[in-house]
C-alpha cells in the first residue's frame, strides 16, 4: 500500500482516471479535488504505483475526524482488479475500521467486497444506489431561461441551518459540520429571492460530483433546479472538472432535469457503503 503525496504522482493519476471517467468518477473527482488545493484534506492510497491495480482515497490520517461521524469519514474506491481490491481493503491500513464509515464507488465489487468484510468485521452495514449522470460536453448543455429579477449567488455560513434541515440525512450536528465544509470549500450556486434569502440552491461534494439540488416547495417547477445544475456544471467545467450527479433511482423528477440538460446516464448504479461500528 502506497500513500500518493507528490503532485506529479496526483497529476498522472488524474489523467489516467480522466481517460476512464465513466467507471472511475467517484475517484477522478476526489483527485481532481485533491490537485486543485484539496479544501477536503484527502489523500490517495494504491495499492501498487505506477501500475496501480486498486485505488482508495480518504481523509487525510494527519486530520482526526469523529468516529461516529459517517459524513466525515467517506472513502472512494475503484479497481482494475477485484482481488487487489479486496486485499487493500482489507489486509492493509488503509480504511479505519473503528471508525463509521462510508465507500463510495461504482462498480459492484465494491459493494460485494465492503458486504463482506462488514459481516468478516461484526459491523452493522447499510447502502444505497444512485444512477450517475455524466455531464456532456458543456457547450451542448441544453439552455435555460430564468425569470428576469432573479439574483444568482453563492451559499455562505448562515445558510448552513437552511441546507440542514432540508436535505433528508440532515438535521444532526454531523450533517450541519459536513454540509457547512462544502460550503466552505467548495463552489456552490443558489438564487435569492428579494429579501436575500435563498430558494433553490445546489453544491459540489469532495468527489466532484453536484450534490444536494434543492428548490423551496412553493418555488418548485419554475426551472431554478435545472439553471443552477447548467451554471454549477459550466463553472466547475471551467475549473477543469469532469462533472456528473447521482441521483437516486425513486427520484424521477430529478432523473427527467438530468435528461432534458443532455446528461448521461450510465448502466451501473454507484454505491454507498455504509459501515457502522454499533
Ligand atoms: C428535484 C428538485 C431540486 C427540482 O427543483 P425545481 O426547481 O422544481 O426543478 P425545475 O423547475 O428545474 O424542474 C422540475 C420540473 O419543472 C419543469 N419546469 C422547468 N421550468 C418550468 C417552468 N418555467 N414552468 C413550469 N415547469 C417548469 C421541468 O421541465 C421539470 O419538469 P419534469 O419534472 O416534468 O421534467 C426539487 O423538486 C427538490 O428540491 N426536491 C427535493 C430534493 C431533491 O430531490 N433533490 C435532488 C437530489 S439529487
Amino acid at each position: 500500500m502506497l500513500i500518493l503525496s507528490s503532485p506529479s504522482q496526483l497529476q498522472l493519476l488524474e489523467e489516467m482516471l480522466r481517460k476512464i471517467h465513466s467507471q472511475s468518477f467517484v475517484v477522478c473527482g476526489a483527485v481532481m479535488n485533491i490537485n486543485r488545493g484539496n479544501p477536503f484534506d484527502y489523500e490517495v492510497i494504491v495499492d501498487s504505483w505506477p501500475e496501480f491495480k486498486a485505488i482508495l482515497t480518504r481523509p487525510r490520517r494527519e486530520v482526526p475526524t469523529d468516529d461516529s461521524d459517517i459524513f466525515a469519514n467517506i472513502y472512494g474506491a475503484f479497481y482494475r482488479d477485484q482481488d487487489a481490491y479486496r486485499t487493500l481493503l482489507l489486509e492493509s491500513d488503509a480504511v479505519n475500521w473503528s471508525q463509521c464509515f462510508t465507500i463510495r464507488g461504482s462498480q459492484d465489487g465494491i459493494y460485494e467486497a465492503s458486504l463482506n468484510a462488514a459481516a468478516a468485521k461484526q459491523m452493522r452495514f447499510s447502502s444505497a444506489s444512485y444512477i450517475p449522470y455524466l455531464s456532456p460536453d458543456p457547450n451542448k448543455l441544453r439552455e435555460c431561461k430564468l425569470d428576469a429579477g432573479f439574483r444568482l449567488s453563492s451559499l455562505n455560513h448562515s445558510h448552513v441551518d437552511l441546507l440542514n434541515e432540508t436535505w433528508p440525512y440532515g438535521g444532526s450536528k454531523q450533517s450541519h459540520r459536513y454540509l457547512a465544509k462544502l460550503v466552505r470549500c467548495f463552489p456552490n450556486i443558489c438564487i435569492l429571492d428579494a429579501s436575500g434569502h435563498p430558494i433553490s440552491w445546489i453544491l459540489m461534494d469532495p468527489f466532484g460530483s453536484g450534490a444536494h439540488s434543492y428548490t423551496l416547495q412553493s418555488h418548485r417547477g419554475r426551472g431554478y433546479a435545472s439553471a443552477l445544475l447548467r451554471s454549477l456544471t459550466m463553472q466547475a467545467s471551467t475549473a477543469g472538472y469532469l462533472w456528473y450527479s447521482l441521483v437516486a433511482p425513486e427520484n424521477i423528477r430529478m432523473q427527467k432535469i438530468q435528461e432534458h440538460l443532455g446528461y448521461q446516464r450510465l448502466p451501473d448504479l454507484c454505491h454507498f457503503c455504509v459501515h457502522h461500528t454499533v
